[in-house]
């Protein structure tokens, strides 16, 4: 982080080429040919830091964002967030809620987000489509679910997922969006039959797709998932017999892991996305951090909007320290995850869970510039800064305080994305 501080100067076209200090402006200038006037100088109260990266969100559920987290994860799937889904059908329907989620995601420093949507083809394609417009990084999944006996009008066909699957790949790769790609998505093992997850899987695997689903979040679906298939050592067993646990698989939650299936995807290099804020608001469990990491498992923050009533990543960030400080104070743990830490896996981190880290995640020469220039003395800054305050200071009341109102302005490979521009 101390590199932001005493980096004046750099180059950008979308990818970076160069990070030096500003006194080697001039030799700079002649050797990549641009003017004094060509320069962005940043005031003392401003600094860019790397794009953050969401790995698991729901954008469907962004319409019941900040209500409704008051059911454990199973009835609250059943009672409000199923009937919810349903109603994507709906193309007009669709458009509002996800033009909303990808201005707030962006406007809130999301470069890149991995993105849930419903079990519908065409209005996952509309998502597509919406983020293409607004210049977000994403991967987009159309929900596969053939099980669900408690809504069943939230259900498929077992044939219908797979072949609508590949309807929505090949259609969203035909549409050549730049930074748009489809992920496939089985729901979680409760709502998919094995018929369902190997089929997916082999789709997976012939196409050499990316995979997002949710593990162990909660001790009933743990249980629940051992008794609908018993056939399978574990929970990640049930992903990895079918070959949904690969290099390019990012997993929501995995509060509940055991050595040996943390050991399984440390070998595949499958990834775990950490979603603090829902795993305390449905109080599903706490992921022990430093354990995953001690496992070398590759591992992002997400929101899990609408289980996570936040769609802010600096809120990710925040609850993950305070997850990781819960488990200090029940003596679980005896390091706790730093303040610098959590921005990594918010950033950096996220980029290794999306396999991503070779084009984004942090300021490196040779990967795309999605950034976030952040103003500490914005007019409406919902924090202060005192004379005393250095730039570690002031770089950790952003995190901690910082909104929205602090990002002025955000680019994703190179564009500026926020303030919208007139267009979208
Ligand atoms: N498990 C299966 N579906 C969901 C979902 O929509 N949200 C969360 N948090 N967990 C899930
Ligand atoms: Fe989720």
């Amino acid at each position: 982080m101390k590199l932001l501080q005493v980096v004046t100067t750099f180059m950008l076209f979308a990818k970076i080429v160069f990070l030096e200090q500003s006194d080697q402006q001039e030799q700079l200038a002649e050797k990549w040919g641009f003017k004094a006037s060509d320069i962005r100088q940043l005031s003392k109260h401003e600094f860019f830091m790397p794009g953050l990266v969401d790995t698991h969100i729901h954008a469907p559920q962004y319409l019941f964002t900040g209500t409704r987290v008051d059911l454990p994860l199973l009835q609250w799937l059943t009672t409000y967030t199923f009937p919810t889904e349903a109603k994507y059908q709906d193309s007009g329907f669709a458009e509002e809620t996800y033009t909303r989620v990808v201005r707030r995601t962006l406007k809130n420093g999301t470069t890149t987000a991995c993105y849930f949507a419903t079990i519908h083809t065409d209005t996952s394609l509309l998502l597509a489509e919406i983020i293409d417009k607004f210049g977000q990084r994403a991967f987009v999944g159309k929900v596969c679910m053939d099980m669900n006996d408690s809504v069943p009008q939230y259900k498929e066909i077992t044939a219908d997922s797979v072949q609508e699957t590949e309807r929505f790949v090949k259609e969203l790769l035909e549409k050549k969006y730049p930074r748009v790609q489809p992920v496939i998505t089985p729901r979680f093992g409760p709502s998919c039959t094995e018929d369902l997850l190997c089929a997916l899987g082999d789709l997976a695997q012939a196409r050499d797709l990316h995979v997002q689903s949710h593990i162990s979040e909660t001790e009933e679906e743990v249980k629940l998932v051992e008794n609908m298939f018993p056939a399978y050592k574990t929970y990640t067993d049930l992903y990895d017999k079918n070959k949904l646990l690969t290099s390019k698989t990012v997993m929501a939650h995995a509060c509940y892991l055991s050595e040996e299936e943390l050991k399984l995807f440390s070998l595949r290099g499958a990834a775990i996305s950490h979603c603090p804020n829902s795993n305390f608001s449905l109080r599903s469990g706490v992921l022990n951090v430093r354990k995953v990491l001690e496992h070398n498992v590759k591992l992002g923050l997400g929101t899990d909007v609408a289980g996570g009533y936040s769609a802010s990543m600096l809120d990710a960030i925040r609850k993950a320290i305070m997850a990781s400080n819960s488990l200090q104070i029940n003596k679980v743990n005896e390091t706790g995850l730093t303040l610098e830490e959590a921005f990594q896996l918010a950033t950096l981190g996220g980029s290794q869970a999306l396999g991503l880290d070779d084009v984004i995640g942090n300021f490196e020469v040779g990967k795309e510039f999605d950034a976030l220039l952040i103003n500490t003395k914005a007019s409406d800054s919902p924090f202060d800064l005192f004379s005393a305050d250095n730039f570690e200071d002031i770089l950790q009341k952003f995190l901690y305080l910082g909104d929205d109102r602090n990002i002025s302005e955000v680019y994703v490979a190179g564009k500026q994305v926020v303030p919208f521009s007139s267009s979208v």
